[in-house]
């Protein structure tokens, strides 16, 4: 499929453009409008140009996206107010009332998808075909915790009554959640958070990631059009520290639904349980990964290498998902780097918003310095086995980071999780098998992982030993589906509910038994 020296980029699959074109048109009415956000609260908030941002694209500093102004620590105080005060009334709403609300949303959303892409290309940077799926996921998000809370929350379970009371057990919202959401699914974990939560009863203060607070106060918007009351779902565009800890510290948080990094997950859990006189709080978090590979002998290479494009620097590797490190058994890694560098330099980085990019920006400059000097590290190691080149035509203005790949010795040479388009490889010997499988479970994370071989009993063998939230065999180990492939880690990769999936939204609900002796 690749090979060394093959060229094939350039030259935009007519196909793809044909079916991309229509959105494309639709586009093109967003991609100089200027936005403008600003908190929405259950109140007026006055403009204040000191605390507003202005925000630009990653693949082009000098291109305008709108600006922000950011959420005051007492403006958060009082929407917190607000959304304590909201909770009774609509946690007492029917659950068929608010499933409807989230329904509308979905709807919305596919009404204004390609509003909602071009923002998300034009402040996140992402690729067109990233944004479909960014935009389909939040949509899947809306309809499938509807469906679920009212399968759910609408009547309560009938229990065995052998004392001849009877016995009932009710689910119910529980109080107030913080959503604090990361900026590389701008839209759809943002949305996933939200939706999980109201839907569920609770009242919701949502803070973006400061780097793509403007899709997300459009979507809010298109919620509020939707019907949602503005005490019960209420947006808190901000600083981290700032707004964050506003919400982490304040005794009346009942939970905090949170995507991001480790280390700001243990910082919001240790403001969480230094709270005085608060209810032991609810803590969801998914967080980083250091995703793993095991390539064996029998594995066909031309397959490991398009899943490991596509699993390695899909989003420009800026996917929690997304592979950082790759076994290769001895027998077959020289055979599979060599195709691995041919289809690497083949690769096209630059606009996101061309259908002929392969590979888009990183989300802002302190990204690709850390990037940056992670690679300098590895190549003045003499580690490089290959890498894409970057063209200056393209990525003059941006925030680009070429992908590139190195051999390492084991995953505990990385001390973090690198989160863009660097992929690590290590090769094994067929008896070092068990070492490897040790090594990655050791390391701590435990998010996704993927196994390469035809020999079926190995692929499950290996599938069971390791300790990960998603395992993928023979594919890449991106793009979970809602409903269909429910996600989330364990370990340091999170505390383990699983978004899209059907025991989801018990983490958002309080359960109560009701036993009748009448
Ligand atoms: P981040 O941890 O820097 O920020 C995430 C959110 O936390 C942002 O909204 C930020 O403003 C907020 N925040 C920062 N400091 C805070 C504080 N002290 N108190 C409260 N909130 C605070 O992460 P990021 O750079 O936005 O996202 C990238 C990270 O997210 C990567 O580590 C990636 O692996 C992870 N991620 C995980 C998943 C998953 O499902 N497991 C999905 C996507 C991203
Ligand atoms: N759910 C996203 C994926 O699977 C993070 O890639």
């Amino acid at each position: 499929i690749y090979g060394k020296g093959r060229r094939n980029s350039g030259g935009v699959n007519l196909n793809v453009r044909s079916q991309y074109q229509p959105l494309m048109d639709a586009m093109a009415g967003f991609m100089d409008k200027a936005y403008s956000a600003r908190p929405l609260l259950a109140f007026e908030v006055a403009t204040d140009p000191a605390n507003t941002h202005e925000v630009t694209s990653p693949f082009d500093r000098n291109k305008r996206v709108g600006s922000v102004q950011w959420t005051s620590a007492e403006q958060a105080a009082r929407a917190v107010d607000a959304a304590w005060a909201a909770f009774p009334r609509w946690d007492a709403t029917p659950v068929a009332e608010r499933a409807a609300i989230v329904r509308r949303l979905g709807d919305l959303m596919e009404t204004h998808m390609a509003e909602l892409m071009t923002l998300c290309s034009r402040e996140g940077g992402k690729l067109l075909t990233d944004g479909v799926d960014e935009i389909r996921e939040a949509v899947d998000f809306c309809r499938y915790y509807a469906m679920r809370a009212e399968a759910m929350f609408a009547e309560p379970t009938a229990l065995p009554g052998p004392t001849g009371e009877s016995n009932e057990l009710m689910l119910s919202g529980k109080g107030v959640f913080a959503a604090i959401s990361p900026w590389n699914f701008p839209v759809a974990i943002f949305c996933g958070q939200v939706v999980a939560a109201a839907v569920a009863g609770n009242t919701v203060l949502a803070k973006p990631a400061e780097q793509t607070s403007i899709v997300a106060h459009r979507v809010i918007e298109l919620l509020y059009e939707a019907g949602m009351p503005r005490d019960v779902v209420q947006l808190l565009p901000g600083d981290g520290p700032t707004v964050g800890s506003v919400l982490t510290r304040d005794a009346r948080i009942t939970g905090v639904v949170f995507t991001g990094g480790t280390d700001t997950a243990q910082i919001i859990n240790r403001a969480l349980a230094a709270r005085e006189n608060a209810p032991l709080p609810t803590l969801i978090a998914e967080t980083g990964g250091m995703n793993a590979m095991i390539v064996d002998s029998t594995a066909l290479p031309e397959q490991v290498v398009v899943d490991v494009i596509q699993s390695a620097f899909q989003s420009a590797g800026q996917r929690c998902s997304a592979l950082r490190v790759l076994y290769l058994q001895d027998d077959v890694a020289d055979r599979v780097i060599e195709i691995l560098e041919g289809a690497m330099a083949e690769l096209h980085v630059g606009d996101p918003r061309d259908l002929g990019t392969d590979v888009g920006p990183v989300i802002d400059e302190d990204a690709r310095r850390g990037l940056m000097a992670h690679i300098e590290t590895l190549k003045g190691e003499g580690r490089l086995l290959a890498e894409t080149r970057l063209d200056p035509r393209y990525t003059a203005n941006g925030t680009f980071v070429a992908p590139a790949a190195f051999q390492i010795d084991g995953i505990e040479a990385l001390e973090r999780e690198q989160f863009g388009p660097v992929l690590h490889i290590v090769r094994y010997k067929a008896s070092e098998l068990n070492k490897v499988i040790e090594s990655i479970n050791g390391r701590g994370y435990g998010l996704t992982f993927g196994v390469h071989s035809r020999n079926e009993s190995f692929a499950d063998e290996i599938a069971q030993k390791i300790r990960v939230g998603n395992v993928y065999i023979n594919r890449n180990i991106i793009g979970a589906v809602v409903g269909v492939q429910p996600f989330g880690g364990q370990g340091l990769s999170g505390t383990g509910p699983k978004a899209g999936g059907p025991h989801y939204l018990l983490r958002f609900a309080t359960e109560k038994t009701v036993t009748n002796n009448t």
